[in-house]
């Protein structure tokens, strides 16, 4: 039986016992673990059914807390750490030598960040250990932005999930690396571009193509819905291919002028990226069970919050 609570006791006495729990993010819900305890991290990737080359971050209650974690905080870190935590921007540093390899990929560096949820927030202050989590949904398919999405997922197999309500973000942490002092964005997410710019200047961007998974939220083929996805320019022009399909589309802020349509989602009806964002995911769940034969969603803007949208929707419809 997976219980779905707030009853942080009860959270707490799980994760003493090497268990695993889900948990609220701002950005999406995790599926947490003592970083010490192997055989909690273990389960993680079980549940998840993730491989192993591929690393956890690792979630801390305050900035106070990261020399626990990294052995090095540059001062481009430390700046982009005291401008967004807590909140959506995961630091890739290098990592303290206590920090286990089953958490890292046996890499030397580790990603940290401090969450934005106040649930987890009195959590983790009140735990001894710091959390790894990775997001809540088995390897390849949507992120999770509610308790009941990760009760779909993984009903029986976790026995608790915390809940924190919607996650008022919706789109994973921006994740930032660093190489010989230079800032390199690794994933796109809840944190523009813009935004991590202002505060250091510019950034590089690590090739997309880059096929080695050194963060493989940037896999080419992943958050997927089940559904046969497309990515278009032109919705309207598009769907005259496909007339007698079951066809449900995403659409950024503008109704259709057909009326033929099954089922659309209009993200943002006032044209704002982070509302857009913030209903992402519940949008394509709610898609994604509806037994439409195709989704067809427009392209985002490409600046801003667009870009992180435009990347997911990439990756869901590879
Ligand atoms: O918003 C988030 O970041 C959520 C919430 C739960 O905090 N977590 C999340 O975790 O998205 P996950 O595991 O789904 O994605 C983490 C990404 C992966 O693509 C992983 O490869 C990358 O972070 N990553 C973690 N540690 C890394 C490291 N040392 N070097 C490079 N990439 C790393
Ligand atoms: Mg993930």
């Amino acid at each position: 039986m997976t219980v779905i609570s707030n009853d942080i006791s009860k959270v707490i006495e799980i994760l003493n016992n090497d268990d695993i729990v889900a948990i609220p993010t701002e950005t999406v819900y995790g599926l947490a673990g003592n970083i010490y305890s192997e055989k909690a991290i273990r389960k993680i990737f079980q549940v998840k059914q993730r491989p192993f080359f591929n690393p956890l971050i690792v979630h801390i209650q305050s900035i106070d807390k990261i020399e626990e974690v990294v052995s090095e905080f540059p001062a481009k870190a430390q700046k982009l750490a005291k401008a967004f935590w807590p909140g959506s921007l995961t630091l890739i540093l290098p990592k303290k030598s206590n920090i286990p390899d089953i958490i890292t990929a046996g890499k030397d560096t580790v990603g940290v960040r401090v969450p934005n949820h106040p649930v987890t927030l009195s959590l983790l202050k009140q735990l001894s250990f710091p959390l790894a989590a990775p997001s809540a949904n088995p390897f390849n398919r949507i992120s999770p932005t509610s308790s009941l999405h990760v009760e779909g997922y993984f009903k029986n197999r976790i026995s608790m999930i915390l809940e924190g309500g919607e996650c008022k973000n919706g789109i994973e942490s921006t994740i930032i690396g660093f190489k010989n002092n230079e800032a390199l964005l690794y994933r796109l997410g809840s944190i523009s571009i813009e935004e991590i710019e202002k505060i250091i200047g510019k950034i590089q961007i690590k090739n997309k193509n880059d096929t080695t998974p050194n963060a493989p939220g940037m896999l080419a083929k992943h958050y997927a819905p089940r559904t046969k996805m497309y990515l278009v320019d032109d919705v309207e022009k598009f769907i005259k291919h496909f007339k007698n399909k079951k066809i449900g589309i995403l659409r950024f802020k503008d109704k259709m002028n057909t009326c033929s349509i099954e089922h659309l989602e209009v993200l943002s009806k006032l044209g704002d990226l982070k509302e857009a964002a913030s209903k992402l995911y519940n949008t394509l769940h709610k898609l994604d069970r509806l037994n439409l034969e195709i989704i067809v969603a427009e392209r985002f803007p490409d600046f801003g919050l667009g870009k992180s949208i435009n990347d997911r929707l990439e990756r869901a419809s590879k």
